[in-house]
């Protein structure tokens, strides 16, 4: 991804994931607070035309370098960007599968067993104060790790690689489950895509 930033085509509609995620929320969540993430995004960097020419991950992961003075805009959402991008990918209307192969053995490897992992996973969403986000990451030796993350921070800026994430602001499931955070989760672990995960993982990870 590089300047200027677009929204991502959404490979679904916005109420094939009902009843999971309604269709009001997946279209105000990508028409809007997705939308944007990335006008702020390209309005902050419109001066940088350096900065224009760089991977939005190269910009993530060299935060610090990013001029004072936009480092902050750039931060909250060139990481609204990059994971929102990263969020409409992981999930998918074709349920109904569980971890493929290679995701499943390192999982298991990992945790123990699938159920474990799920467990604690879902443990570090529901942890997570006020708005942020959940991820199964690989870190710098390549080993599964559950983070959390506060409001828009991705992942890479702190050396993990993302392999599955899951927003849990507000603005991601309010409208339909109000403050029941653990409903909406528990929901979005139907919509899984393991086959992008798979990927995800190879690609992070072999
Ligand atoms: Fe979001």
């Amino acid at each position: 991804m590089v300047y200027p930033y677009v929204l991502p085509k959404l490979l679904y509609s916005y109420d094939a994931l009902e009843p999971y995620i309604d269709k009001q929320t997946m279209e105000i969540h990508y028409t809007k607070h997705h939308q944007a993430y990335i006008d702020n995004l390209n309005k902050a960097l419109e001066q940088y035309p350096d900065l224009q020419k760089k991977m939005l991950v190269d910009l993530l992961k060299e935060i610090d370098q990013v001029p004072e003075a936009i480092r902050t805009t750039v931060r909250n959402n060139g990481g609204g960007h990059y994971n929102h991008s990263l969020f409409w990918r992981y999930i998918t209307p074709c349920i109904g599968q569980g971890p493929l192969t290679k995701v499943s053995a390192a999982l298991e490897s990992e945790y123990g067993t699938f159920d474990a992992f799920k467990e604690l996973f879902i443990a570090k969403a529901k942890s997570v104060f006020g708005s942020g986000w959940a991820w199964l990451c690989a870190d710098k030796n390549k080993k599964m790790v559950i983070i959390s993350s506060a409001n828009q921070d991705a992942p890479i800026m702190t050396g993990y690689e993302p392999i599955l994430g899951l927003d849990v602001w507000e603005h991601a499931y309010y409208l339909k489950y109000q403050n029941k955070r653990p409903d909406y989760i528990a929901a979005w672990w139907s919509l899984i895509d393991w086959a992008y995960v798979e990927t995800e993982f190879e690609h992070k990870t072999l």
